[in-house]
């Protein structure tokens, strides 16, 4: 079998002597004509007009567009309809697209973009969460409320409360290939658009409306992306419509790719978040109740910001259980780019409030955080069992007045909750808990990191070092798995088997180097009993795959890989049908493996065996199909089963701060993560590396600056520091949980993509940590905690003293 194999990315050698194919890389026709836009300078104003005529006369100018000159829909938004591609009476933001250049190199039509004359009566623009809710500029009528239980009536009885507030910093994706799109005109009108898209069904619906074609009329073609991380899920829309358009009103190609400082200027990033709180608690650390509220900066579009929050509030429990709670969002309308999908989706920012609030309770008390976190972990409760068996998730009733009672008296700091009988235990959206791991798997991290005697170190290094304080942190990470929007959790393959036994394959899953296609490749593989190297992995494609989900939510092997199962399940039991024929057998007597066809007593090879069935007319080629079971959701109310299960792990991170300075480093992470039975454990530990290192990057040196008038400042590498090779911990040791999923997944495995960036927030604690033992408390310490940041909760914990 290929599964549960550690094989390499199947581009890996592609990738690393630079000869993978990404758009920018297709070879294209000599007339071939390139795309700039020009962008406007102000965050918000009145648009009066725009003198082009020094844009038009640049060299290499084809053509010049405006808004005016769009014959169909001027929109790229993935549903709202509210994105213009070109501006048309106001621009919303400092960097949005105002006019397009069609030119015949790409810096021609970047150096005449930069000569176009806009005319815009500026208006005060709204840039700051404060500034938004003082203007009631929000996307929904008011705020979103989920709760269970009554969090002011429990906050009254509370034996103590604490009340803080954290602000939490957006985050440039940093894909190393930038946004870039290709489109090829056709016979009459139709167009083939090669696009670095997460979506490939979305730049085929909004390049149809563009055109004002049907989606057929649309192809579009994806074979890889040098990073997407959910900025590419929207956020290339608009160089695939631009392109599209202006291939249409040519006749020629055209492609478009962002420079780096332009691609961080246009495009939405990360939500920053403020997250306020007041919490209820008792002499042991456990919370009776909890009261949180959101403020989630959007920008100007809506674009993916209502699930976005939303999976902030159902992440704002993380793996802790809270009987009384209530989550309340509101979703504020700036004149900054549109915040976007961005690798956890919302997840980090609802888990770092709750992971604060934990800090901040064992502060008071002067427990050892990780003692406050385990007094209120979910219970471990209905652990796979040996044979894997799932469990019937609907045996269970969403909730009932058993749910407040199931438990039990808070545990002793410093162990961990016994595994409790009852499931009856459910989230602040009332669906079960019922696959809980979190007590077994960081009590065994616990133990691997040696995190007790480590503690004890380092609180003895710190009382006699007067400069350099470490710290310490464990921090837990439970990630819903499924899209909210429940629809979106289907997919489809396409699968043909040669007469010649080669395989090839296909699904609506897109590969931007998380590892989906060697993952669904060897699913296809194990389902026929051949190597891999027999099936060959093909780009995404509208014309073979329709109606796709962005590969997204972490979801791309849980959905595709069973599409893909289904698919080859389909051609196998053919071939089993026309060989027991054949052979004067029955079906059940045929097992495909090690590359050969096992008729009873006969063995042929898989290509024989195709070769047979292609001469009897039997197909060789099927669709597959796969809906995810079980999920139901009201993202109104807050109420139902919005994820199929869900995904755990823990990371502990040890870190120095130069109390001079405010400089720090990471000097050791342990991770233990929950992939179920992996699909390949090299893959997903690669996940895990990467995931952890975007998050501690996240949370720790990666800063976004807007100026007063909204300029975003920081848009290179020169002033935006993402991790380097050097951040990475100088001891950093991953192992997978290796138990299966006790949901029906593909191979029992879990979705991996997102849930390890959560990881990376033990980093900012191990960081409050360290400012602990600068003086009292972690002094209030806020990300992204950058040196500076650092060296200003120094100077706070001191002056607590
Ligand atoms: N890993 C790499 N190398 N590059 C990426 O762009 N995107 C992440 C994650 N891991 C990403 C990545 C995000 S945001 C998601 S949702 C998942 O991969 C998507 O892929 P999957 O569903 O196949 O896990
Ligand atoms: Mo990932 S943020 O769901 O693309």
């Amino acid at each position: 079998m290929s599964v549960a194999k550690p094989l390499p990315h199947d581009a890996a050698k592609l990738h690393v002597t630079g000869a993978a194919r990404y758009v920018d890389d297709i070879p294209t026709p000599a007339t071939t004509l390139h795309i700039a836009f020009g962008l406007s300078t102000v965050a918000a104003g009145t648009l009066n007009g725009m003198d082009l005529r020094d844009v038009t006369a640049a060299p290499g100018v084809v053509a010049v567009l405006t808004a005016a000159d769009l014959p169909f829909d001027n929109d790229v938004s993935p549903s709202n309809h509210d994105e213009p591609l070109l501006a048309t009476d106001a621009v919303h933001y400092a960097g949005q697209p105002v006019f397009m250049v069609i030119a015949t190199t790409h810096l021609a039509a970047r150096h005449a973009a930069r000569l176009g004359a806009v005319d815009i009566t500026p208006t005060t623009p709204i840039l700051t969460i404060e500034e938004a809710l003082a203007a009631d500029a929000r996307f929904e009528d008011g705020p979103r409320i989920y709760q269970k239980g009554d969090a002011t009536a429990a906050l009254t009885t509370a034996p103590q409360t604490l009340s803080g507030t954290i602000n939490i910093g957006g985050q440039e994706h940093f894909y190393l290939e930038g946004q870039a799109a290709l489109a090829l005109p056709q016979d009459n009108g139709d167009m083939v658009v090669h696009s670095s898209t997460q979506h490939p069904t979305e730049i085929q619906h909004k390049v149809a409306e563009a055109l004002g074609t049907p989606m057929h009329a649309v192809r579009v073609e994806t074979r890889r992306m040098g990073g997407g991380f959910g900025g590419k899920e929207s956020q290339g829309n608009a160089l695939a419509v631009a392109c599209a358009v202006a291939a249409a009103r040519t006749g020629r190609p055209c492609k478009m790719r962002y420079d780096r400082d332009d691609d961080m200027i246009v495009t939405g990033k990360r939500h920053d978040f403020r997250i306020d709180y007041t919490v209820g608690f008792d002499a042991t650390g456990r919370i009776s109740a909890l009261d949180f509220t959101h403020y989630t900066r959007c920008g100007w579009a809506m674009d993916l910001s209502l699930p976005v929050a939303d999976r902030a509030m159902l992440h704002a429990d993380n793996a802790y259980h809270l009987d009384n709670i209530r989550i309340t969002s509101h979703r504020l309308r700036t004149n900054t780019q549109s915040a976007t999908a961005f690798r956890g989706f919302g997840g980090p920012q609802g888990i770092v409030g709750i992971e604060r609030v934990m800090d901040h309770i064992a502060q008071s008390l002067g427990f050892d955080p990780l003692a406050v976190r385990r007094a209120n972990f979910y219970a471990d409760v209905m652990q796979p069992d040996a044979t894997g068996q799932a469990h019937d998730h609907r045996a269970l009733p969403h909730d009932t007045e058993a749910d407040l009672a199931s438990r039990g008296a808070p545990p002793a700091p410093q162990e961990s909750t016994p595994p409790q009988p009852t499931g009856l235990q459910t989230t602040p959206y009332h669906q079960p808990v019922q696959d809980c791991i979190i007590n077994a798997l960081t009590d065994r991290l616990a133990q691997t990191s040696d995190y007790a005697a480590r503690r004890a170190a380092i609180a003895d290094w710190n009382a006699t070092q007067p400069v350099l304080k470490r710290g310490i942190a464990l921090t837990p990470v439970k990630f819903g798995i499924s899209f909210t929007l429940t629809h979106l959790n289907q997919a489809g393959a396409l699968v043909h088997v040669y007469q010649d036994g080669s395989i090839h394959l296909n699904h609506g899953g897109t590969e931007m180097g998380q590892g989906l296609f060697q993952k669904v490749a060897q699913v296809a593989a194990s389902r026929f009993g051949v190597d891999l190297s027999v099936v060959k992995i093909t780009a995404t494609d509208t014309g073979k795959v329709p109606n796709t989900s962005a590969t997204a939510a972490s979801s791309g092997t849980d959905l595709n890989g069973m599409a893909v199962q289904a698919a080859c399940d389909t051609i196998r039991d053919r071939i089993a049908d026309h060989l027991a024929e054949r052979y004067q057998t029955t079906a059940d007597q045929i097992r495909f493996a090690d590359g050969q066809v096992h008729i009873g007593e006969e063995v042929i090879s898989f290509a024989q065996a195709a070769a047979s069935a292609y001469e009897n007319r039997v197909s060789l080629s099927s669709t597959g199909y796969y809906k995810t079971p079980e999920i139901e959701w009201d993202r109104i109310k807050g109420r139902g089963r919005p994820f199929f299960y869900f995904a755990y792990g823990a990371a502990v991170t040890e870190v120095v701060i130069d109390t001079l300075t405010g400089e720090n480093r990471i000097l050791r992470a342990d991770i233990l993560h929950d992939a179920g039975a992996s699909l390949n454990p090299a893959l997903d530990i690669g996940q895990i590396e990467g995931g952890y290192v975007q998050g501690a990057g996240w949370l720790t040196t990666e800063e976004l600056v807007w100026d007063a008038k909204g300029t975003l400042k920081t848009h290179a590498p020169s002033t935006y520091k993402i991790p380097a090779i050097s951040d990475r911990p100088d001891v950093f040791n991953v192992a997978l949980w290796d138990e299966p999923n006790p949901a029906q997944t593909i191979y029992r495995s879990k979705a991996v993509g997102e849930p390890p960036l959560m990881l990376g927030i033990s980093a900012f604690m191990a960081l409050s940590d360290a400012v602990r033992a600068c003086g009292d408390g972690f002094g209030d310490l806020q990300t992204p905690a950058t040196a500076e940041a650092v060296l200003t909760a120094i100077g706070k914990a001191r002056n607590a003293l």
